[in-house]
């Protein structure tokens, strides 16, 4: 397994110490004597820091100042280590600045042993990669693409129950950190005025009664427009760019989803976390109560959306019968 997290870097002491006087001058004479570095090994780490994307400062007679931290875009290895450091969960991250796909990244990551818990982030992804097999296309730079490490204890049948939760924190976090008025749309979308901002994908390895390892992947629309958008998409998806008409950094809302997913991960492992989590889902799912269209193996079947079963799938009533989705596409059809 790669070292992913080697919080003692030269790199990362220094960041750390910036960070403790974040928008402040640090003289380069107490940057070098306390981290112990010599003058041009300071100069070396400084600029290591600015090719990672991080606004530092350099003024002659005053030293070195790191800027706005929770307003930084890049994904810099340094930077998310430093806001993930204190997570519960989710304390160990990767960053690449291109990969075919951070689901592939984590795949490999499980496959070694890696612990439960570890992040793959990434800038751009060559072959990103959507339900059934479709292509997720996202512009580099622009949108959040990242895949977790979960090792959870659940039969291979609930592995849609970490898409609902990764869809709880992900629609949480934009609603009430960024006022977008996000919803969710059974089983792993999240839409904002009928658009997509967000697909999620869980992938699992195991045994027909055991999952040896889930990777659970997020991307969500944040800094792309309009004119970054392919012809196929400009009519079905949106970004928070879009919505609030600003850019949003991406680290940070990293670390905020990180921080409300761990949350719902981490009930999961209760005794009763696994009812916790539907009833919030089936509180919040704005697919229940909807006429919609369900799109099964070719075959499309339309009715009314009436609840979700302990495991995650969806219960229809189409014609006179109930009918019970573990997975499928389905469109809301008409307001509620
Ligand atoms: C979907 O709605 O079809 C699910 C899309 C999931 C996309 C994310 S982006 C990060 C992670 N890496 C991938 O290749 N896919 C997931």
């Amino acid at each position: 397994m790669p070292d992913t997290i080697d919080r003692t870097t030269s790199r990362s002491r220094l960041f750390e110490y910036l960070a403790l006087s974040e928008d402040e001058f640090v003289p380069g004479s107490v940057l070098t004597e306390k981290l112990g570095f010599t003058r041009q090994a300071l100069f070396k780490h400084i600029c290591a820091l600015r090719e990672e994307g991080l606004k530092i400062t350099s003024v002659p007679q005053k030293g070195y100042m790191l800027n706005n931290i929770s307003g930084t875009d890049s994904i810099s290895q340094t930077l998310i280590d430093h806001l993930l450091r204190d997570e519960p969960l989710f304390n160990r991250s990767i960053c690449f600045p291109t990969i075919t796909s951070t689901q592939h990244a984590i795949k490999r990551l499980a496959q070694q042993d890696a612990p439960e818990g570890i992040v793959a982030v990434a800038d751009e992804q060559t072959e990103g990669r959507g339900r059934r097999g479709r292509f997720w296309h996202a512009p580099a730079s622009k949108n959040l693409l990242f895949s977790v490490l979960l090792r959870p204890d659940l039969k291979p049948g609930d592995v849609q129950l970490l898409n609902l939760a990764a869809g709880l924190a992900v629609r949480s976090v934009l609603k009430d950190q960024y006022k977008v008025d996000a919803r969710l749309k059974w089983p792993n979308d999240i839409l904002v005025n009928g658009r997509k901002i967000c697909g999620i994908l869980s992938e699992a390895a195991g045994e027909p009664d055991r999952i040896y390892y889930a990777v659970t992947g997020i991307g969500i629309n944040v800094n792309f427009t309009e004119e970054d958008m392919g012809e196929d998409v400009k009519n079905i998806a949106t970004s928070i760019k879009i919505e609030k008409g600003h850019t949003v950094p991406r680290p940070l809302l990293l670390s905020q989803i990180l921080h409300s997913f761990s949350s719902y991960i981490l009930d999961l492992k209760k005794m009763d976390g696994k009812e916790k989590l539907l009833s919030s889902y089936r509180k919040e799912c704005d697919t229940i109560g909807r006429e919609i269209s369900v799109m099964q193996d070719e075959e499309k079947f339309t009715g009314t959306a009436l609840g979700i079963t302990e495991q995650g799938a969806l219960i229809v009533k189409v014609g006179e019968v109930e009918k019970i989705f573990a997975a499928a596409d389905v469109t809301h059809l008409r307001m509620k």
